[in-house]
């Protein structure tokens, strides 16, 4: 794009503040800020504009396979799940775009040292869990690992450095999360430098639009049907779990979900519900009061089913919804930018990050099965450093679970 494409381009979106360094730079800079500008969606800024959707509307439970019933047929699920594993048609896909901010850690989450006597990264207890399985199952399956352009550099090499926590290498393929803009509360596009605009990953949702486009897609299209979704922050994942592979291939559904019944009506995770008979994760804050408090005749919470951020997407049923747009939703952070010609840091928050979410991915899918897990076996998620879903209690569960740590 040349100067006066991009003038005119940001006069139509009101962005015109992006050249104000413009004559001050050489002309490789000049280069660098004239393809930010023609790389960048303007088209997000809107959803500034938009009420933000919320998730009320008619909601209604779920029933989830229980863990009862999980252990009925658990040699069952395990024939089906073992069974596609040892085929190659199922394989991983680890969320480590994010930036970790509450837990105030500023390399890659994964790196993390979640030991106590001993050094013990988030991503070598994942690691630990993920070849559990494959030793079992005696088959090793392909990982993809989503990263950030902020973050991936220092991921492979830590990945490289530990000798792929002894897993085959050549099963395991980084790709980098696609970004959007950052914006002040203005809606004026910020400046990351003078030559450069500011951008962000954009939301963990993005995970498989940005796997499809990028070169692991030859491995993903040699056959694989279902993706075996996760977070980083969970040290007690289980991933590629062979009975929960099983029961969401036995169901029909388009995606299964792990999820734990809420320690209480106030616990701070998405809640799987049904909404006009379609499958939708509600955010903690946006779950009306009043049905976050409403109990079944036996005590229990009627919206009781907490998602764990571990979910199997079928990979037909993906690719028919590639075209459906995900909402966006406004994340209000505080951006490091140029304003008077320096970079300024604000210890407030100044800006809005623009991401989607995968949990707006299982409503799309049309079917998810809810597949129970005992939550002091699989559920110790590394939020924050200190106080509830931390460093603490994560290590509290390894231990519980029998880990060194
Ligand atoms: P969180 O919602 O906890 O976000 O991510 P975060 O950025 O890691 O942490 P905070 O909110 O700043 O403290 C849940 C999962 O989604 C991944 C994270 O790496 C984590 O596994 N994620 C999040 C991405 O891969 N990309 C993103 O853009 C955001």
């Amino acid at each position: 794009m040349d100067y006066l494409t991009a003038k005119a381009l940001l006069k139509k979106c009101g962005q015109t503040q992006l050249l104000q360094y413009y004559d001050e730079l050489d002309d490789e800079k000049r280069r660098a800020l004239l393809d930010d500008i023609e790389r960048a969606d303007f088209s997000v800024i809107e959803n500034i504009y938009r009420k933000e959707q919320s998730a009320v509307g008619k909601l209604s439970p779920v029933r989830a396979v229980s863990l009862k019933e999980i252990a009925k047929y658990r040699t069952e699920y395990e024939r089906v799940g073992e069974k596609l594993l040892k085929e190659g048609k199922v394989a991983a896909v680890l969320l480590a775009g994010g930036q970790g901010t509450r837990l105030g850690f500023n390399k890659p989450k994964g790196m993390f040292n979640i030991g106590e006597t001993r050094f013990l990264s988030i991503f070598e207890q994942q690691m630990e869990n993920i070849k559990k399985v494959t030793g079992k199952v005696g088959a090793c399956f392909h990982l993809f690992i989503m990263t950030s352009d902020k973050n991936d550099a220092d991921t492979q090499k830590f990945f490289r450095e530990n000798n792929y926590f002894g897993y085959s290498s050549d099963k395991i393929h980084f790709y980098i999360q696609n970004t959007e803009i950052v914006c002040g509360f203005d809606g004026k596009v910020l400046l990351d430098e003078k030559h450069r605009l500011s951008t962000s990953p954009n939301g963990n949702g993005g995970w498989y639009s940005s796997l499809v486009s990028s070169a692991c897609k030859d491995v993903l299209n040699g056959g694989i049907e279902w993706l075996n979704v996760y977070g980083v922050d969970n040290v007690l994942q289980r991933i590629c779990d062979p009975a929960f592979i099983g029961a969401a291939v036995k169901s029909g559904c388009g995606c299964a979900a792990k999820v734990v019944s809420k320690a209480s009506a106030d616990e701070k995770v998405g809640v799987l519900c049904e909404q006009d008979g379609k499958p939708c994760i509600v955010e903690y804050y946006e779950m009306p009061e009043n049905l976050k408090n409403l109990r079944d005749y036996d005590g229990e919470l009627t919206f009781r089913y907490g998602v764990t951020l571990n979910y199997l997407f079928n990979v037909k049923t993906l690719n028919k919804t590639k075209s459906e747009k995900l909402p966006y939703h406004l994340a209000k952070k505080a951006v490091p930018h140029i304003e008077n010609g320096e970079r300024f840091f604000p210890k407030e928050p100044n800006g809005y990050k623009f991401e989607t979410l995968v949990i707006d991915m299982v409503r799309l899918t049309g079917s998810c099965l809810a597949y129970e897990v005992e939550r002091e076996k699989e559920f110790a998620p590394v939020k924050n450093a200190f106080g509830v879903d931390s460093v603490e209690t994560a290590r509290a569960l390894l231990k519980k679970n029998g880990v060194k740590i």
